[in-house]
């Protein structure tokens, strides 16, 4: 009946017909309006992954493809693209009437959410009982089948064949063993499109950064990082690590969620040349940033400086020095005795609340239509 109608305005036909899919708003609420073989079509603008703004997608035939992680809804019917049908946004009535297009707000279909299993990393972070939990990250590259002496790894695997023989849990992780996919952005579309677990782990079964987060923010207690020098900072696969863990960090803005709770973490750095407090700066600040605490003088070190490029005697030295070796033990002692600080509740939890630089207001965001 006429009475139930509720046309609104949303804007000139003539206007809109220039472009395949665009943002429009109905009084408060966000629409993604197409355009398609000269018809109309209106659903809603807000996704149902995480609200991303379907409007400022793109259209694939008659399937509006969301720009924050690619999901697809028809155009007109507002369901999901085939095999998902489940998953549905609403999708309202058009029409043209005088050279404005008009959108009846009351004809909203149901938004249907399809279940879908949480991701196991989705779970809430909870330490089981038991002995201190060692993580070791190598972050060196080498080349497969062919394996050759790495400064930094042989310390690692020191520290923790020290923490084995200390009773605690250990567990190396060499970063070249994971086949991973290089961080791809989508907190740079918006806070909120960089989702906790990772967007990637979430779309890419084989993506096997996974076991990395799984470690971090499940397993251990102690992270021990080691990095060789590369130009004067960490190694390119630390970095593609890092940029990965950003999605640990926005939880602190976007979330107020703290994954890393009582960790500590302890780093490994060793080059040819110099800049080892340059490395170690940039190291530091990223985990304090993720929460993380650190001991006491809480990294390691060796380099023979910018005129050192005999770097046979470079290896031969670090595989040769006790004092190295018993720098990484002390190191891994250190950061069991900080964490074990920590898991024993000596700091309240509420310190923890709000603790991220960006976490101190709330971000504006978008309204997320029913
Ligand atoms: S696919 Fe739309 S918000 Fe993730």
């Amino acid at each position: 009946m006429e009475s139930e109608l509720d046309w609104v305005d949303v804007g000139a036909v003539e206007a809109l017909a220039g472009r395949a899919l665009q943002q429009v708003m109905a009084r408060s609420t966000r629409l993604a309006i197409t355009y398609r073989d000269g018809r109309f079509a209106a659903i809603s603008g807000a996704c149902n992954h995480v609200g991303g703004p379907l409007g400022e997608g793109r259209l694939d035939g008659d399937y509006v493809e969301c720009p924050w992680h690619y999901w697809k809804f028809h155009r007109a019917t507002g369901e999901g693209e085939p095999g998902y049908e489940d998953d549905a946004v609403p999708a309202y009535a058009v029409k043209v009437d005088d050279g404005r297009l008009l959108v009846d707000m009351a004809s909203a279909t149901k938004r249907r959410k399809k279940p879908h299993a949480a991701h196991p990393l989705a779970r809430t972070p909870q330490r089981d009982d038991g002995p201190v939990r060692v993580l070791g990250l190598s972050t060196t590259a080498m080349t497969d089948g062919h394996p050759r002496f790495s400064t930094s790894e042989a310390l690692l695997d020191e520290a923790m064949a020290h923490a084995a023989a200390q009773g605690f849990e250990a567990r190396t992780i060499r970063l070249r063993d994971l086949k991973f996919r290089a961080c791809e952005g989508f907190y740079s579309k918006s806070a909120h499109a960089c989702t906790w677990p990772c967007s990637i782990t979430q779309m890419d079964p084989t993506d096997e950064l996974d076991q990395v987060y799984e470690a971090l923010v499940h397993w251990a207690d102690v992270y021990i990082l080691a990095t060789p020098i590369r130009w004067g900072a960490a190694s390119s696969l630390y970095f593609k690590m890092v940029e990965r863990m950003n999605c640990i960090q926005n939880q602190e803005t976007v979330a107020n969620r703290h994954l890393l709770k009582n960790k500590s973490a302890g780093f490994i750095i060793t080059g040819g040349q110099d800049n080892v407090q340059g490395t170690a700066g940039q190291m530091l600040g990223f985990f304090a940033e993720l929460g993380v605490q650190f001991p006491q003088f809480p990294y390691i070190a060796h380099s023979r400086g910018w005129s050192a490029e005999d770097m046979e005697n470079n290896t031969r030295i670090v595989a040769e020095s006790e004092a190295l070796r018993e720098g990484a033990r002390g190191l891994v002692d250190r950061c069991a005795a900080m964490a074990a600080l920590m898991i024993h509740g000596q700091i309240p939890a509420q310190a923890l609340v709000r603790g991220g630089r960006k976490a101190h207001r709330s971000l504006p965001r978008a309204p997320r239509e029913g």
